[in-house]
């Protein structure tokens, strides 16, 4: 095979061709049918690209952690434990890794039991782990909408059939949720898990209002259903005050100083240290512990002994007043994304028409920002990164039927400094704004649900409401102009 014809040349990012693939597709397996590339794995490329500015990726500024106590905590973990960080580790974690885990999660108020605790290869693989643990294909899980982009094409790849339920400013509505469950109990069905980010959440920036947390709850004991609460973000918090994580509420439920029944709780050291450590966890009941450590072992045995070692070295350190390091750091993390986030706010105020809207997170990465409905952020961003340099996550990313969403896009603030926030806002309002003044042109401003409904769809999925991932746009000027044109 001529690999050079579909290479980049360097041996990365190579995309196989249609007769490249005519020449295996037999041998693949009908799940390979339903797995997309993650719109966020295209996303992480252009983060690597000088001349765009990504407003894309979930990146935390990992440019603030200091070199110099990078370096002194790698040479600790070299005199003191060279040979444990070089060899394997036990699949479900590393004592002393799980000890920072029990502190994190008590720093967010919820206790939990040291046996219950699976380290994992960041938070990614538990949403994996689980879905490998739960779900056969044609399985519902329930979701936001808009749900965290990365699990869609996870989700996919098990064959699961998604249902989403709209957010609004007080995240999931559960009186919604309960009349899917009631819809799908008539058809025999019970979801596997509901699956929330109820924590300023990825993408949509809202967080999950107290009483519809306790009211999930009880839902969830209600009807027996398994809960995968999904927390990367919970003590990244600007503003208001911290509300209890639903696995400590189902612990409250159960009684008797246990954890919970029902609440499979996902944490990761990647937003508040780093995601290049590569290390997250679950908490979860006994049994389903099992299934997930199970799944592990075949994933991939251990976590890296050496970044678990690095990260329990750094929750050892202090500072000068004696206090935890990872808290002062935490704190300044804190600083510097609240700052940026108002920052991508006020830009938006000044950048973007008056048909726009976003929200207002308290914490987190993430502004959902939706725009004039005859506007399509899939082929805005194609525009916005070949003309002005500049990238977001296309809305449809958080909608497993790959169609909804599609006039909204998702923007980062934390991982890159101010100035290029405004600027990217800036170019983004600029392409937004030629494509509207384009549309008035070419038809005299037709109404607009007019405009909307002449915008033709995209192809449904090929499966029957199987995950989906957005197809991002070909890069080629020839086919925006002639999306243009299409109009
Ligand atoms: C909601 C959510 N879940 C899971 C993850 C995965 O995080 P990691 O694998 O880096 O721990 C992310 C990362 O952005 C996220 O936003």
């Amino acid at each position: 095979m001529d690999r050079s014809k579909s290479g980049t040349g360097d041996g990365r990012g190579t995309r196989a061709t249609a007769h490249e693939l005519a020449r295996y597709e037999a041998l693949f397996a009908a799940r390979t049918r339903s797995m997309k590339s993650s719109a966020m794995r295209e996303m992480m490329a252009l983060t690597e690209r000088d001349d765009v500015i990504s407003l894309a990726g979930g990146l935390p500024d990992t440019s603030t952690f200091p070199p110099e106590l990078f370096a002194k905590l790698m040479s600790h973990v070299a005199a003191d434990s060279t040979a444990r960080a070089l060899q394997y580790g036990p699949t479900e974690g590393m004592a002393v890794t799980v000890d920072c885990i029990v502190e994190v999660m008590a720093a967010e108020g919820t206790l939990v039991d040291r046996s219950e605790v699976i380290v994992t290869t960041g938070g990614q693989q538990v949403i994996d782990l689980v879905c490998k643990a739960l779900i056969d294909p044609g399985d519902v899980i329930v979701a936001e909408a808009p749900t965290y982009p990365g699990a869609v094409p996870t989700f996919g790849a098990y064959q699961a059939q998604v249902e989403q339920i709209e957010t609004d400013a007080d995240g999931m509505p559960i009186d919604e949720l309960e009349r899917v469950l009631d819809r799908l109990a008539a058809q025999g069905r019970r979801p596997k898990f509901i699956y929330t980010v109820p924590n300023f959440q990825n993408p949509g920036g809202v967080t999950m209002s107290l009483p519809r947390r306790r009211r999930l709850v009880e839902v969830a004991h209600e009807r027996e259903l398994l809960v995968l609460e999904d927390n990367p973000y919970g003590l990244l918090r600007y503003e208001g005050d911290p509300l209890p994580t639903l696995y400590s509420l189902d612990a409250e439920t159960v009684g008797q100083g246990g954890g919970a029944d029902l609440v499979i709780y996902l944490g990761t050291f990647s937003k508040i240290l780093a995601p290049g450590v590569r290390l997250g966890w679950a908490v979860a009941p006994r049994p389903v512990l099992e299934k997930l450590n199970l799944g592990k072992q075949g994933a991939d045995l251990c976590s890296s002994p050496v970044t678990q070692l690095f990260v329990a070295a750094f929750f050892a350190e202090r500072d000068s007043a004696g206090e935890p390091r990872w808290r002062a750091y935490l704190e300044q993390l804190k600083a510097l994304y609240s700052r940026r986030r108002d920052v991508m706010i006020e830009a938006l105020a000044e950048h973007f028409g008056e048909d726009a809207r976003w929200t207002h997170p308290h914490g987190g990465l993430f502004i959902w920002a939706t725009l004039d409905e005859r506007l399509d952020t899939t082929d805005l961003l194609a525009l916005a990164r070949e003309s002005e340099g500049v990238a977001f996550v296309p809305g449809r990313a958080a909608y497993v039927d790959g169609r909804s969403g599609s006039s909204s896009m998702r923007l980062n603030f934390a991982g890159v400094p101010d100035a290029d926030i405004r600027e990217g806002v800036r170019r983004i309002g600029k392409v937004a704004g030629e494509q509207l003044s384009l549309f008035g042109t070419l038809s005299g401003s037709p109404p607009r649900a007019r405009a909307a409904a002449a915008r033709p769809q995209p192809p449904a999925p090929a499966e029957h409401g199987l995950a989906d991932v957005v197809a991002l746009p070909r890069r080629d000027a020839d086919g925006a102009a002639r999306r243009r044109r299409d109009r």
